[in-house]
């Protein structure tokens, strides 16, 4: 079959023909459409992500059809029975098995459900991964109701995106932070209130002049500027951690942490219940995941270089056969 396979770290993605195991028990086949790319594949390409091996084809977010019928999967496998924690067994799709930048992606069938009716299959494609993580962390961990306020850093990035739409399905009032105005503009159009420069020192300053503080935050940059998170957020706030790109917190003032009572919650992911509970949400409130670009397979690594650019509102997509 026709995949992108990466051979090992900083390498450039080789579009050829692999040979996937004629069959690998209790999985079935997806014919793969479309693949959405997350930070996850990125990571991996640059050796930034634990338990690599070569060759692999990555891509955990796929739309295809399976038995006749146009499907999604859930990457998040073997979670385990506790909704608390992920088990040991816990691995994601796209690393350490094959993932779906490939003609064909083996899935268990417990993790195959039917493409939400309300999305083209690009669109569908990119909800999984990012959705999932989103929905865990604001509605599973940060328990978002209708009465918070909620700030969410990075708007440009695709937990970020699903993060501000479920935001609002649940009737909270949300800003959000982004280096683009730009992209602050769009986000404002998809129900945001307001937008802050995270490029400008002092953000924070002119986020507290206008509103008293965010009781939900949700970040998934950390870095030194998690201490400005840290300063926006209300007594009690939940401040939702499920990710780093920025690498590690510096500059917190540990004083506003325990004096402020703060609730700094992380979140992976997400199980098998937030998922179905995720597909319930999306197709209860038609929510439809925000598409970039569709690049084609064979623009593999153009499609990385553009994520690494950081340009993008929402997902990148990869038509793999279409
Ligand atoms: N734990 C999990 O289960 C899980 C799941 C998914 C992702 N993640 C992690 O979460 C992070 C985001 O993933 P993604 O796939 O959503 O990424 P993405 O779509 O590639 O978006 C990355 C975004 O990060 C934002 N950003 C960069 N520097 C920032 C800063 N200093 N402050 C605030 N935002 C900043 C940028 O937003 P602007 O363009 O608006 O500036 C950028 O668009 C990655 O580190 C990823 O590995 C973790």
């Amino acid at each position: 079959m026709r995949a992108a396979v990466l051979y090992g770290i900083d390498q450039l993605i080789k579009i050829e023909d692999f040979e996937l195991e004629s069959s690998v028990p209790g999985k079935s086949l997806i014919q793969v459409q479309y693949c959405a790319l997350n930070h996850r594949d990125f990571w991996i390409t640059k050796g930034q992500y634990s338990g690599l091996k070569f060759p692999i084809i990555l891509g955990s977010d796929i739309c295809g059809y399976y038995k006749g019928k146009e499907v999604i999967a859930n990457p998040s496998m073997s979670w385990g029975g506790n909704e608390k924690v992920q088990s040991k067994s816990y691995s994601i799709l796209g690393l350490p098995e094959h993932g779906g930048l490939a003609e064909f992606v083996y899935s268990n069938p417990e993790y195959i459900y039917n493409k939400p009716a309300h999305l083209s299959a690009a669109q569908a494609a990119s909800l999984p991964l990012a959705g999932l993580t989103a929905y865990r962390s604001l509605i599973t961990r940060a328990k978002v109701n209708a009465e918070d306020k909620v700030f969410i850093s990075g708007i440009g990035g695709g937990v970020a995106l699903f993060a501000l739409q479920f935001a609002v399905q649940s009737g909270a009032e949300v800003y959000v932070s982004s280096s683009d105005d730009r992209k602050i503009e769009k986000a404002i159009t998809l129900g945001a209130k307001d937008g802050f420069n995270y490029k400008q020192e002092d953000w924070p300053k002119s986020f507290l002049q206008k509103y008293d503080g965010a009781s939900v935050i949700v970040d998934g940059a950390g870095g030194p500027d998690f201490a400005k998170l840290v300063k926006i957020a209300y007594p009690a706030a939940r401040i939702v951690v499920y990710g780093a790109t920025n690498g590690a917190w510096s500059n917190v003032v540990i004083q506003q942490v325990f004096w402020k009572q703060l609730n700094i919650l992380g979140s992976t992911m997400g199980s098998d219940l937030d998922f179905s509970n995720m597909l319930q949400f999306v197709e209860e409130k038609k929510i439809i995941p925000v598409v970039d670009q569709i690049f084609n397979l064979s623009q593999i690594n153009q499609a990385f270089e553009y994520m690494s650019s950081g340009k993008q509102f929402g997902k990148i997509v990869i038509a793999v056969s279409n």
